[in-house]
């Protein structure tokens, strides 16, 4: 099992599902998760938006949780959602925000679902930003991309979106998206999927990525690139210059607590730079995620805990 490998993304996500693993990190890992999250409640992330904007940075806020188990539950996250926004309004933050559908109860009943996003929306809207929808597993694909073709048919044109390059299928749902006019975020994909429908190989997701960021560019689409990959970020930036296409047509996307100090050098570089903050109590999942995806980012916080 080599460094970065699937084999190591495979061993941590099993490591992570373990029950007596999980309890532990829960129980020790809040400070863990700091590196990752930008604090337990609104007033925090609000501030931190507020730094990164000083910067250049735009932000995109992130109220953690997914899954919820009732639609009580997805009621609650939306309401937080509303105070966010208007959070957002009033401090004139420069921040979108990314909304997990099945923490808005997608899993549970659709249409609540989309009750739910759609007043985020219309909230969005009077604070003069957009909502992204963040992409989960692949059981959830459809009924995302349903949801945002139909609150943009109701013009709910602030309403956007993600494609995960590892899907085999985006390849043609980024074609279809793009003749629609949806502005997308691209990334690679962090979820566990079986081979048939996703690539395996990290080479044949970043040869996809690079493709799908291409046909985007080339057709003259706005497109958000959510990768910290070095070899993405340099295609990107060769091909637009290469291509006389304008840095305001892309935007790069990062998450909170990694490359900070490249983030901050592109911004000042004139590149539009967002940078995706999540913060609240629900921190597990997204922790063990980003653990997951690379050895560094696991390094990196044992190195916290041993200061
Ligand atoms: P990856 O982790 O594959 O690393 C590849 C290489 O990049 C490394 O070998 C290294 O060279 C370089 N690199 C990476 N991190 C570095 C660091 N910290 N410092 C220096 N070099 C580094 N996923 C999803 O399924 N649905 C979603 O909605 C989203 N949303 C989302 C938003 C944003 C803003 C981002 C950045 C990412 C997501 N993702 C996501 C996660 C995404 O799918 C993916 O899992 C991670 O971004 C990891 O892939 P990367 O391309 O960043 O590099």
């Amino acid at each position: 099992m080599g460094w970065g490998s699937e084999g190591y993304r495979r061993g941590m996500r099993a490591l992570f599902a373990n029950r007596t693993v999980a309890r532990r990190l829960a129980q020790h890992g809040a400070r863990l998760a700091e590196r990752f999250v930008a604090g337990r409640d609104r007033t925090a992330a609000l501030l931190v938006v507020q730094r990164l904007n000083r910067l250049g940075i735009a932000a995109t806020l992130d109220h953690l949780g997914e899954s919820v188990r009732s639609l009580d539950e997805a009621t609650a996250c939306r309401e937080e959602y509303m105070r966010l926004l208007e959070g957002v309004r009033l401090q004139r933050a420069d921040s979108t925000v990314s909304v997990k559908p099945t923490q808005m109860g997608l899993a549970l009943d659709a249409e609540a679902c989309c009750r739910n996003v759609r007043l985020i929306a219309e909230r969005a809207r009077k604070a003069g930003t957009s909502v992204c929808l963040d992409m989960e597993d692949a059981r959830y694909t459809d009924a995302t991309l349903e949801l945002v073709r139909r609150l943009r048919a109701e013009g709910y044109a602030n309403v956007t979106t993600v494609l995960q390059a590892y899907l085999r299928r985006s390849e043609a749902d980024a074609a279809r998206l793009l003749e629609e006019g949806v502005p997308l975020r691209l990334v690679k994909g962090a979820y566990q999927e079986k081979k048939e429908i996703a690539f395996p190989n990290s080479g044949d997701v970043l040869h996809q990525l690079n493709k799908l960021i291409r046909l985007h560019l080339d057709a003259g689409a706005f497109v958000a690139i959510g990768s910290h990959d070095e070899r993405v970020l340099r295609a990107v930036r060769s091909h637009a210059q290469q291509a006389g296409i304008d840095k305001s047509r892309f935007e790069f996307q990062m998450l909170y607590g990694l490359r900070m100090e490249e983030q901050a050098k592109l911004a000042a570089q004139g590149y539009r730079v967002r940078c995706y903050v999540p913060y609240g109590q629900d921190w597990y999942p997204y922790f063990t995620r980003r653990l997951a995806e690379k050895p560094a980012n696991l390094w990196l916080v044992l190195r916290n805990l041993f200061r």
